[in-house]
């Protein structure tokens, strides 16, 4: 086989440091991609195949969307990723932006970061019904991204708009700082999380007031990160989980686990979309959070930032640590 026929990919994870379910909504919302990644092995084939078996009708969703907004004939994915499933850290995202530029590469089109960007939004829209494009930026982009920011804050990227909402995507600095995820173990797919806020914000005039007030005190969080002002942004990332919770998208194992680690933390909240899934605390001693989330029934991970974005591979890990988001 020659080097035309095989391409490996990888994204990074995220985490959503601020303003999860109210960017759906075009409100400002700040995501750090982790350095954990997803790779895929892609090569043109007769037949669509995800990890040696043929995809049934409906299956991987994400891949279907980029292979039809690309237009290009089917393909055999080998994919492996340390990212849990469904656990709020990005892994559909991921997937999306690494199959994105792989199909780009091996179907010799452009290769452009923007358009990467918006075939891996596309996908998340497709698979979920609704969706902003704050995920897919950040695994693709890397490093810290901010939506509909200050003006002046970061460098502008791309905007995307989809029906009455408009996503303006910025590349931001972010200061060093230690956040520790706490995984619950606990499947939560995005899409219904996502539909059940609609719902409410439907039925109900109070979800469209918390939805606002989450918009700005996600601003406020914003200037605490331009400031590096630890305290300041732990404070409102904990504001941004008691209007979450009432938002109704926390769980009892969300909650247990915040509070577990809010001795030892600036701040605390869940990241992503809720229902399970995982939280993530903002600290400096990380050792003790770690544990705190260990005694009560999390998984800890301590992640890095200032992670780099989609890319292409000499090689990919054999084996990856979770199941996959197919
Ligand atoms: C999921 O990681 C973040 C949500 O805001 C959905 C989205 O922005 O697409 C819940």
């Amino acid at each position: 086989m020659n080097e035309q026929d095989c391409v490996i990919t990888s994204a990074p994870g995220k985490m959503i440091v601020l303003g999860e379910h109210s960017v759906v909504y075009g409100k400002p919302a700040v995501a750090l991609a982790i350095d954990r990644r997803f790779y895929c092995r892609v090569q043109k084939s007769q037949d669509f195949i995800v990890n040696g078996h043929r995809a049934i009708a409906g299956s991987h969703p994400h891949i279907r969307s980029i292979i039809h907004d690309n237009k290009v004939g089917n393909i055999s994915v080998n994919a492996v990723t340390d990212i849990p499933a469904s656990s709020g850290l990005g892994s559909s995202a991921a997937l999306s932006s690494s199959i994105s530029l792989a199909i780009r590469k091996l179907f010799n089109k452009e290769i452009d970061e923007e358009e990467i960007a918006r075939d891996a939004f596309n996908a998340e829209w497709f698979a979920q019904g609704r969706a902003s494009p704050i995920d897919t930026s950040t695994c693709t982009h890397g490093k810290g991204i901010a939506i509909n920011n200050p003006e002046g804050m970061g460098r502008p990227l791309w905007e995307i708009n989809k029906g009455e909402n408009t996503w303006k995507v910025t590349d931001i600095d972010v200061p060093k700082m230690t956040f520790v995820v706490g995984y619950t173990g606990i499947h939560a797919p995005t899409g219904p999380i996502v539909e059940k806020v609609r719902k409410f914000k439907e039925r109900n005039g109070f979800a469209s007031d918390i939805i606002d007030e989450i918009g700005l005190i996600t601003l406020l969080g914003m200037n605490a990160i331009r400031r590096g002002d630890k305290e300041d942004l732990g404070d409102i990332m904990t504001r941004n989980h008691k209007l979450l919770s009432i938002l109704g998208v926390s769980c009892n194992e969300l909650n247990k686990l915040v509070n577990a680690v809010l001795p030892h933390s600036f701040g605390a909240k869940l990241t992503g979309s809720g229902g399970g899934g995982s939280m993530i605390a903002l600290t400096d001693e990380p050792d003790a959070v770690c544990e705190a989330i260990r005694l009560h029934g999390g998984i800890p991970m301590v992640v890095h930032t200032e992670t780099e974005g989609v890319r292409v591979e000499e090689t990919a890990p054999r084996t990856g640590a979770f199941p996959l988001p197919l």
